[in-house]
């Protein structure tokens, strides 16, 4: 079977259709689009005459990494029919779309982590549904110097200001910039958008919400984001969603790792209901590694190499100097620390100490940088707060 790999276009439109419907369900769209793929994404799919084998998409969104903004390529929509699976399909269509891409890292939401294990990437972090019954978020303390008030088109760039200062200080969410976020849409897309401010109406807190169905106990509220500066700004937010108690069972929270917001809970309840693992690798490990800073305390020169890539991509030694915040990277020769790509996107998520990616079998060599390597890139919580 002579097979073609190439950029889908909008004429491929009907075919990956098909694919996705095959895939993943759901309904077929109404209309044809103007344009396809959107401003953003590319599109690769194998094709024989006009039957799409298999496809896949790539986003571009950056991710904060130290405060800083690194181009990522977000793969989703990976699909091959069903007759043609288990035949080796993705790997030309996955070295295809990381290949063009200028992004040093790319990350996906896998719905089986081993499809994507053998192309480098591996698990850093998971967006998480938690389910928390309305009752007990009525008790939540009063707020001091913060009250809550209904959204407008006026607090938007406001609301994306604040996730912004949350996400800047994590390592991992996406920056929601660029063609392919649509703040415009927020007001229209949600019940409410609900922003806490302060006594000179900043806002210093919000939360975007879908009232559901229904006024009895099987009744739920769900919060796609509840971002919070402060504590009061985040006992306020909590406290609009205990006001729905009689009419409301439970609030549904999209988060990730440990939920600051949470800690102002009277609650221990705080059920997972749904969980999205996230998959990280690296693709250019210079460019990936300088975009990172470090504490102006630290200075240090390590050399380091990767093994394994099975896609080509990584594989080979590096130097990196660390001096007065910033971090530079360089191919190099002769290094005896030695990562698989699945360790060097746990090194690079911060996820995991070199200790535990020893046990993993992800490293190997001298033990005596370790302590710098866990300070460098240790030191943020890992979160991801958008699916796609
Ligand atoms: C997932 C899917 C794309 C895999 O297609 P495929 O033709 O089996 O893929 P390939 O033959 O190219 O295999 C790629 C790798 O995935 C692994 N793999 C495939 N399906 C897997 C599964 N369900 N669980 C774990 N690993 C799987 C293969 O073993 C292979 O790994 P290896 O090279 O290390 O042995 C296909 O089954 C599909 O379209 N499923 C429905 C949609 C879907 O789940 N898409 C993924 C969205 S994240």
């Amino acid at each position: 079977m002579e097979t073609t790999t190439r950029r889908l276009t909008l004429d491929d439109w009907p075919e990956a259709v098909r694919l996705g419907l095959e895939g993943f369900g759901g309904k077929r769209p109404d209309a044809s689009p103007q344009a396809w793929p959107r401003e953003g994404q590319t599109c690769w799919g194998t094709v024989v005459d006009d039957r799409m084998l298999a496809r896949v998409t790539g986003n571009s969104y950056g991710s904060w990494f130290d405060g800083i903004e690194v181009p990522t390529l977000g793969v989703a929509g990976v699909t091959v029919q069903a007759e043609h699976r288990g035949q080796g399909l993705l790997a030309p269509l996955f070295r295809a779309l990381l290949d063009e891409t200028d992004a040093p890292i790319s990350t996906l939401y896998p719905t089986a982590p081993g499809i994507y294990r053998g192309f480098g990437y591996e698990l850093v972090g998971t967006l998480r549904t938690v389910e928390i019954p309305s009752v007990h978020l009525s008790g939540v303390r009063r707020p001091d110097g913060v009250t809550t008030r209904r959204a407008t088109e006026a607090d938007l760039a406001a609301i994306h200001a604040c996730y912004t200062r949350w996400a800047a200080e994590q390592n991992g969410p996406l920056t929601r910039t660029g063609p392919l976020f649509d703040l415009a849409d927020t007001l229209t897309w949600f019940t409410g958008a609900t922003v806490a401010v302060d006594t000179e109406d900043h806002v210093v807190g919000y939360l975007l919400w879908h009232r559901g169905t229904g006024y009895d106990e099987s009744s739920t509220i769900s919060v796609d984001d509840l971002v919070a500066d402060n504590v009061e700004a985040a006992s306020a937010l909590w406290r609009v969603l205990g006001s729905f108690a009689s009419v409301v069972g439970q609030v549904r929270v999209r988060t990730s790792g440990d939920d600051t917001t949470r800690l102002v809970l009277p609650t221990a309840a705080w059920r997972e209901v749904k969980t999205n693992p996230y998959m990280l690798r690296v693709l250019d490990v210079p460019r990936a590694f300088s975009l990172r800073r470090s504490s102006p305390a630290l200075r240090a020169d390590l050399a380091f190499g990767v093994r394994g890539d099975r896609l080509g991509l990584i594989d080979g030694d590096f130097s990196l100097h660390v001096a007065d915040g910033e971090v530079t990277c360089a191919p190099a020769t002769g290094a005896d620390r030695v990562y698989t790509p699945a360790g060097i996107a746990l090194a690079y998520a911060g996820v995991q100490s070199s200790a535990n990616l020893r046990r993993a079998g992800l490293l190997v060599g001298p033990t005596d940088d370790d302590p710098t390597w866990d300070v460098l890139l240790g030191g943020r919580p890992f979160h991801i707060r958008d699916y796609f």
